[in-house]
């Protein structure tokens, strides 16, 4: 084979230290320039040196070091997850995406977040999880039959994005011929999580909440008349509550139904879509890899190696890089006084990347163990879903690479060009 048709310098352009130092020393998370979307990790490396609670000229705080993250995520207690202060001005209290942000367990704080957790989790268990794993592979495989008729196709579109749906479609037993609309709904709302929102994405944002809500108060509907299988069905589960009568009123039910079916959506394409261009810029990563894979399917009784390497994705990668507190009280982090009501920013991207934890951060190391990213979070929100999210990684990416261990890129891919969710729109392969 020749020289890669698409290079790594038009996948993750590289930047001069001076460049870094220049947007570091302006550092300001809504006026972020293209070449920092394209690849922020060396101005994160310089804040991370030089700054590492940095305040920003809205008063806010950016945390990039892996420690004081940790210590953020630890003390629940005085880093609050509730968003009703700091959405009201952002969306306008009357907005759809004000009620729906501010009821999702994600941006609570206990009662309401232990209630939803305790529900949700109780329908994601080991065995729930591990049942879906044939109908995901049945999928997986068809995706890929698809693509090997037709020679390639798009790693996002016609493959990354093609599973999350169907999987929490699934999850909450959405009708087949019903889901077309998640992935448009799912990227508009959480699209308005973004630093900066503009009026047009602001509209999109509402119009799909209210949509969804339609949508699933149909579907709820439906499923109190005819329950599934509480183990098995989140949806289910939610409406019935626990038997101790932690019901959800319908609000707090449909607002975490919405939640549930977004959460998991872009967070795993970009796992999946992201890993896929990750092994076109690491060309040795990813003959090691596949030299493993060869070597396990004959020797079964070795450890699957996929699961080590979606670890190292998740990091190197983290598809959500942005994550929010507000300080209920005066208190201090990584030495820095912050007082009462200060809203931190806590960059999981930057802290992945942080060489106090992790040995040569910024290569991509597939054997890398004792891997202790924060992709998912940590703590009393850590991802629910995370479970889930490695089987679908593990999944994809594993049958994927067995299928075409030669695919390449045939034209620079695309990214999202936003902040908080990481990851490509397009992405053309040829096999
Ligand atoms: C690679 C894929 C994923 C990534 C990187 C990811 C990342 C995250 C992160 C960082 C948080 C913590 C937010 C915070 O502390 O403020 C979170 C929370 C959450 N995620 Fe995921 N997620 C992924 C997939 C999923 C999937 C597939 C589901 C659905 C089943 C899911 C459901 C949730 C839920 C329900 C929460 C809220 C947990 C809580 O507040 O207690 N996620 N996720």
């Amino acid at each position: 084979m020749g020289a890669p048709i698409v290079t790594t310098a038009s996948i993750t352009p590289p930047m001069t230290r001076e460049r870094a130092e220049a947007i570091a020393a302006e550092f300001d998370l809504r006026r972020l320039p293209p070449d920092f979307l394209a690849n922020p990790y060396p101005v994160y490396a310089v804040l991370r040196e030089r700054d590492p609670v940095r305040t920003m000229p809205d008063g806010s705080w950016f945390l990039t070091r892996h420690a004081d993250l940790v210590a953020v995520y630890r003390d629940a207690a005085t880093f609050s997850s509730d968003k009703h202060v700091e959405f009201a001005p952002k969306y306008g209290t009357a907005s759809p995406l004000y009620e729906h942000h501010t009821t999702s367990l994600v941006f609570n704080d206990p009662p309401l977040h232990t209630r939803v957790r305790q529900l949700i989790m109780g329908a994601l268990t080991r065995r729930a999880i591990a049942e879906l794993e044939p109908g995901l592979v049945a999928l997986v495989d068809g995706l890929l039959d698809r693509l090997a008729a037709r020679g390639g196709g798009d790693l996002i579109e016609d493959f990354a994005a093609a599973i999350p749906v169907e999987i929490i479609g699934n999850l909450l037993g959405v009708p087949h011929d019903e889901r077309g609309p998640l992935r448009g709904w799912s990227l508009a709302i959480l699209g308005a999580l973004e630093p900066v929102l503009t009026p047009t994405q602001q509209a999109a944002g509402e119009a799909a909440v209210r949509e969804m809500l339609d949508y699933l108060r149909g579907l709820v509907a439906d499923r109190r008349r005819h329950p599934l299988d509480p183990q098995r069905d989140v949806l289910t589960r939610l409406i019935q509550g626990e038997r101790d009568g932690q019901r959800l009123t319908e609000t707090e039910l449909l607002h975490n139904c919405i939640f549930l079916l977004n959460a998991g959506h872009e967070t795993t394409t970009n796992l999946i879509g992201n890993a896929l261009v990750c092994l076109h810029e690491w060309p040795q990563e990813k003959a090691r890899l596949l030299q493993r894979l060869h070597e396990v399917r004959a020797e079964p009784q070795r450890q699957d190696e996929i699961p080590a390497a979606v670890e190292e994705f998740l990091r190197f990668e983290s598809s959500n890089q942005l994550g929010n507190r507000r300080a209920l009280r005066d208190t201090e982090v990584g030495g820095v006084r912050l007082p009462a009501g200060a809203l931190v920013t806590l960059c999981i991207g930057a802290a992945n990347r942080d060489p106090a934890v992790f040995a040569d951060p910024e290569r991509l190391d597939l054997d890398r163990r004792d891997n202790r990213h924060l992709a998912f979070g940590f703590g009393v929100h850590q991802c629910a879903g995370l479970s889930l999210a490695r089987l679908e990684g593990r999944v994809a990416i594993g049958r994927f690479l067995a299928r075409f261990p030669n695919y390449v890129l045939s034209a620079p891919p695309v990214r999202g060009g936003r902040a908080r969710f990481r990851g490509f729109l397009r992405a053309p392969f040829r096999v």
